[in-house]
């Protein structure tokens, strides 16, 4: 897909966008809020259950504000008119957060102590990871609503959160790689051998958090001083 906005304003759209500049720059701002109540609820997760479980339940937190020429783009892709109100009524994704964990079980703790939080709103779940896209992608996705507290009033706003193993968002950088590019040779055999790995990746993570329980379950029993042989 090409991205780059190749047009011409008529005065009148001209003089549409100059009137909504400032009103933008406000709802911007108020999703960039949204963005960082969300992080840091984020944050504030990983450090008490790192604490708890002497392991990190995510890798690294990525966040992103959506680009006027990608808002522009998606709304005309929905035959929609580029209006504030359009914005904020149907799009879910200006406000980003992709969150990497290393487990699959860590996405799921995790997404499930932020959507109990009673600020929080849960609009829209896809699970991706138990049911994978047809082309192999796998993640967990939450669009949340959340109040911001601006100084005279509260507004909410939504944020489009990802979850992903790092398996998982390794293959979702390399797939989204050969989407965006045109003239790959035999794109089809690519394709398919994305497919192949995505399900290499899945089996891979299911293993590895196989490992990860078993090793946390030695720890458990060292750190309380029964020795294993004591409890068989
Ligand atoms: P969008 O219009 O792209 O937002 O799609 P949607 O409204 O159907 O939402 P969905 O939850 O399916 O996807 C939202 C986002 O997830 C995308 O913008 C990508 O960042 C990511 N995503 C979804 N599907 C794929 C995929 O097949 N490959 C990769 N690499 N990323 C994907
Ligand atoms: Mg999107």
């Amino acid at each position: 897909m090409d991205n780059r906005l190749e047009y011409t304003l008529s005065r009148e759209q001209f003089d549409k966008f100059e009137e909504m500049a400032v009103p933008f720059q406000k709802l911007m701002m108020q999703y960039e809020c949204a963005m960082l109540e969300v992080r840091t609820k984020l944050e504030v997760l990983n450090k008490e259950l790192s604490l708890l479980h002497s392991r990190n339940p995510f890798e690294s937190i990525k966040s992103r504000l959506k680009s006027p020429e990608s808002i522009y783009g998606k709304l005309q892709r929905n035959g929609q008119d580029f209006t504030i109100e359009n914005i904020r009524e149907n799009l879910n994704d200006i406000a980003g957060i992709r969150v990497i964990c290393s487990f699959t079980e860590d996405i799921y703790m995790l997404a499930d102590c932020l959507v109990a939080q009673d600020d929080i709103t849960l609009i829209e779940k896809k699970d991706y990871i138990a049911d994978p896209k047809p082309n192999g992608y796998r993640s967990l996705h939450l669009i949340l609503d959340i109040p911001i507290f601006m100084t005279d009033e509260k507004k909410h706003r939504r944020v489009e959160v990802q979850l992903r193993t790092i398996a998982m968002d390794f293959w979702a950088s390399l797939e989204h790689k050969m989407k965006y590019k045109k003239d790959i040779e035999n794109a089809e055999g690519i394709s398919e051998e994305l497919k192949y790995c995505a399900e290499i990746i899945s089996q891979l993570d299911r293993r590895m958090e196989q490992i990860c329980k078993r090793i946390d379950k030695k720890e458990l029993y060292s750190q309380t001083g029964i020795l294993r042989t004591d409890l068989e």
